[in-house]
This record gives C-alpha cells, sequence and structure tokens, in this order.
C-alpha cells in the first residue's frame, strides 16, 4: 500500500490553530484530526480512512457511534441533560443496579459515579482511607492511574508525569510490578514471579518501611496499560489478595482499562479468580461519554453523607450511554472480544516468527501489546523502532498507539470483526517490514 501524505491541508491548517489556543502538554503522536468515525473505521478531515486499532485509547468500546449508544443518548437528550447529584434519577439507579449484576463480589456491589477515570483513582483513595481509618498506600512501578495529584502519586510509568509537579500525596510506596518478561527480582527455579513480588512487599515493604496497620490499601492494574500491557503471572493476585487478607489492607483494582469486558471477562481480575474489595471505573464504559465509576463491596462503603460527592456524578447522559454500552457488551461483545482476540494473538505470533524485532506478544481478549527489542538475548527495548512503526502504520491507513518502553497496544473496539482484525495486522505487517528495511543490521540477534 502507498503511504499517504499527512497531514492533509485541512488537518494542517486544523493542528496550527489548535497549537495556539490548546494546553501544550497534550502529546499527538501523529497528526491525526478526526472528522467523522463508524465501528472501527475513522476519517480525517481530508476525507482520509484508518482503521482505529486503539480505540480512542481503549475507550470506544462498542465502535465508534453505535447506533444503539448514539439512541440512547439521543432520547435522553430530550428529557433532560442534567439535574445534579443533590436528586435522584432512575437511570442513575439503573446503573448501580448494572453494576452489581456485573460487579466480581459475592456481597452486593455499591457505586459512586465520576466523570473520568483519574477521579475514579481519587474516590477510591479517598474511600480506602475512611474506610480503614490508615493512611498509606502500597503501588506499583509502571503503574499508570491518572494525573491528579493524588492519582499521579500512584503513576510512576514515566518521570515526565510527575517532572515539575511535586510534592504529591504523602504516603505511597510502589512495589515492582510482576512482568514475567523482564523480572528484576530474582526468582528461584519453579518459582512463581508473581509470588516473589508479593513475598518482596510482605518483606522489604512491611517487614521494613510501613506498618501493616498503617495501610489502607494496595492500587494495582490487574493488567498494566499504560506500562505496557503486562500480564502478571498467575500467582500473584491470589498472593496478593492473602496478604491484604492477612493485614486487613482493601484490594483495589484499577479497571479503568482493562474492565468493561475488554479482555473477554468483565474484570481481568476475573482472570486469576480473585476478589478485589474495590474496582475503579473508566474509558470504556460509556463507549466515549466521559463517566467513571468506583463499585465496592458494600461492607466497605461505610462513609456518610456529606463525605465525598461531585456536581456530575450520574450524570443522566453518561448514564444512558452506559447502560446502552453494557448491553452492547452483555449481548455479545464480550464474548467477541474472548474470541477475536484469540484470533489476533494467533496472527500476532505468526509475524511474530517472521519478525525478530518483535520480543513478546501478550495480553488477554482485545488487550494486547507487542513488544519491540533490539537484542534478543538482554530483551533492550528498542523504542525509536516501535515508534516508527506507528508512524508508517499511521500513514499506510491505522491507528495505534504506543505504551511502556517499546510496546504497541492492540486496544481494539470490542466490536472488531476477523476481517477487520485481518485487515489491520496486515497494514501492521507492512509497516514492520518497513522499518526493518530502514534500521537493517542493527537488531542483534543472540539465539
Ligand atoms: C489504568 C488507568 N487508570 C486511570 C487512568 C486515568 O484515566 P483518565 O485519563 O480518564 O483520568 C488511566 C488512563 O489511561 C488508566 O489507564
Amino acid at each position: 500500500m502507498e503511504p499517504m501524505k499527512l497531514p492533509g491541508p485541512k488537518a494542517q491548517a486544523i493542528i496550527e490553530r489548535d497549537h495556539a489556543v490548546i494546553s501544550p502538554s497534550y502529546v499527538r503522536g501523529y497528526p491525526f484530526v478526526m472528522d467523522h468515525g463508524q465501528g472501527c473505521d475513522v476519517w480525517d478531515v481530508d476525507g482520509n480512512h484508518f482503521l482505529d486499532l486503539a480505540a480512542g485509547i481503549a475507550v470506544t468500546s462498542t465502535g465508534h457511534s453505535h447506533p444503539q449508544v448514539v439512541r440512547a443518548i439521543q432520547q435522553q437528550a430530550e428529557k433532560f441533560l442534567h439535574i445534579s447529584s443533590d436528586y435522584y434519577h432512575s437511570g442513575w439507579v439503573e446503573l448501580g443496579e448494572k453494576f452489581n449484576e456485573i460487579a466480581p463480589y459475592a456481597e452486593q456491589a455499591v457505586s459512586f459515579m465520576t466523570n473520568s477515570g483519574t477521579e475514579s483513582v481519587e474516590a477510591a483513595i479517598k474511600l480506602a482511607r475512611y474506610h480503614t481509618g490508615a493512611s498509606q498506600f502500597i503501588g506499583f512501578l509502571g503503574g499508570f492511574h491518572g494525573r491528579t495529584l493524588g492519582s499521579l502519586s500512584f503513576t510512576a510509568s514515566k518521570p515526565v508525569y510527575r517532572e515539575g509537579f511535586y510534592p504529591l500525596m504523602n504516603g505511597v510506596v510502589h512495589a515492582p510490578f510482576p512482568n514475567p518478561y523482564r523480572p528484576i527480582l530474582e526468582t528461584k527455579p519453579g518459582e512463581d514471579y508473581g509470588e516473589v513480588v508479593v513475598r518482596y512487599i510482605e518483606e522489604e515493604i512491611l517487614g521494613k518501611l510501613l506498618a501493616a496497620e498503617d495501610v489502607a490499601g494496595v492500587l494495582v492494574e490487574p493488567i498494566q496499560g499504560e506500562g505496557g500491557y503486562i500480564v502478571p503471572p498467575p500467582g500473584f493476585f491470589p498472593a496478593l489478595r492473602r496478604l491484604c487478607d492477612r493485614h486487613k489492607i482493601l484490594l483495589i483494582a484499577d479497571e479503568v482499562q482493562s474492565g468493561m469486558g475488554r479482555t473477554g471477562k468483565w474484570w481481568a481480575i476475573q482472570h486469576f479468580g480473585v476478589e478485589p474489595d474495590i474496582i475503579c471505573v473508566g474509558k470504556g464504559v460509556a463507549s466515549g461519554i466521559p463517566m467513571g465509576a468506583i463499585i465496592a463491596r458494600q461492607s466497605v462503603v461505610t462513609w456518610p453523607p456529606g463525605s465525598h460527592g461531585n456536581t456530575y456524578g450520574g450524570n443522566p447522559l453518561a448514564c444512558a450511554a452506559a447502560l446502552a454500552t453494557i448491553q452492547l457488551i452483555q449481548e455479545g461483545y464480550m464474548q467477541n472480544a474472548a474470541e477475536v482476540g484469540e484470533f489476533a494473538m494467533d496472527i500476532l505470533a505468526e509475524i511474530q516468527v517472521r519478525h525478530p524485532n518483535i520480543g513478546e506478544v501478550r495480553g488477554a481478549g482485545l488487550m494486547i501489546g507487542v513488544d519491540f527489542i533490539k537484542n534478543h538475548s538482554t530483551k533492550e527495548p528498542y523504542p525509536q523502532f516501535r515508534d516508527r512503526v506507528v508512524d508508517l502504520a499511521f500513514e499506510r491507513g491505522l491507528l495505534t498507539l504506543g505504551c511502556g518502553k517499546s510496546t504497541i497496544r492492540v486496544s481494539l473496539p470490542l466490536s472488531i470483526t476477523r476481517q477487520e482484525i485481518e485487515r489491520g495486522l496486515q497494514i501492521f505487517e507492512q509497516a514492520i517490514t518497513v522499518a526493518e528495511r530502514e534500521t537493517e543490521g542493527v537488531l542483534e540477534y543472540v539465539a
């Protein structure tokens, strides 16, 4: 496929106006200027067509502008747009009931609605402090939980997120995330690396730094997102749950990216057979309408009226979009994510065989990471190659997004078909091939 010359003239003009009035703190990897979208297809303002493999950072779970979601928003918009969280409305209650139905808890689930992922994390931090009376937390290196000052205190995937913003919230200690591909703690033969990390928390963090009774919660992504789409080993979450139970610490699963059916189950933590105490929700929950939530075990939600709230919590448009989204996920898209996710992993495994720059393909359902390396024996990340693949894919009509040091995230809409995946991954492989030609001889292959 011939590469497009991008940006086109209309896109270029909008980008120039953007630079004058929009904060430069946003990262724009490449110059895509959206005009409209439908399902997995998007068009820019110059009429160029792209296949969206990134789903707006894992947000457009039902694809772009799914007719059922659009209709639900339109119908609600005609009734009322806002009433505030001082009052009641049926859509909000219905969404709470839905969350209770899909929550991974044996006991009743109670929800607090937010407007974004970071606000969900802030709510989880406050609830954990309130409920336990403790103030300290454990987070993980490589984690991403948002950019407001509380959530930023946990975010540890890149220094740029923190640089210039100190002091952050006091009381967060970071443990290594159990990355089985690049472990940093020593593992004895036959040991589960996830259990090794939990032992480190017990012996080094709780043994030397924090009294367990001062710890309110452990905040963790069941599959690390921004940090590189890293799937922990099977022993990690059961061991972490046991540690939390031993010390009466709350286990908070940040499912903002991994939740809402993306991995083929409602919540990624369900792949590990563990019940958390609080779940943070965001991104894919309302197909793109700003919305988030925490869903907690009822016995944890002990805060009284006035202790936490927000103006837009349970916004009627967001609730309508979320209810339509959940219905679509329930009626087929979650099953689709599991099935076509395996299909995509199989194709990517074949691509990996043909392209030694791919060190690992990993993930669950439609949360897949492709990790590019420079050296097979050291697994040295190769960010320049990854960035080039992203650009070459864009010029060939494919939207992708990086994560971690040298990974591309394949976070497809849950509605994607096998044909669309085949088409997208064909372009993806072409981009890799061109990047290989450009960098010939750089890879140090040590079998
Ligand atoms: C796991 C996780 N938590 C929290 C957030 C923050 O969400 P938001 O950008 O909506 O504040 C993100 C965003 O990427 C995320 O991936």
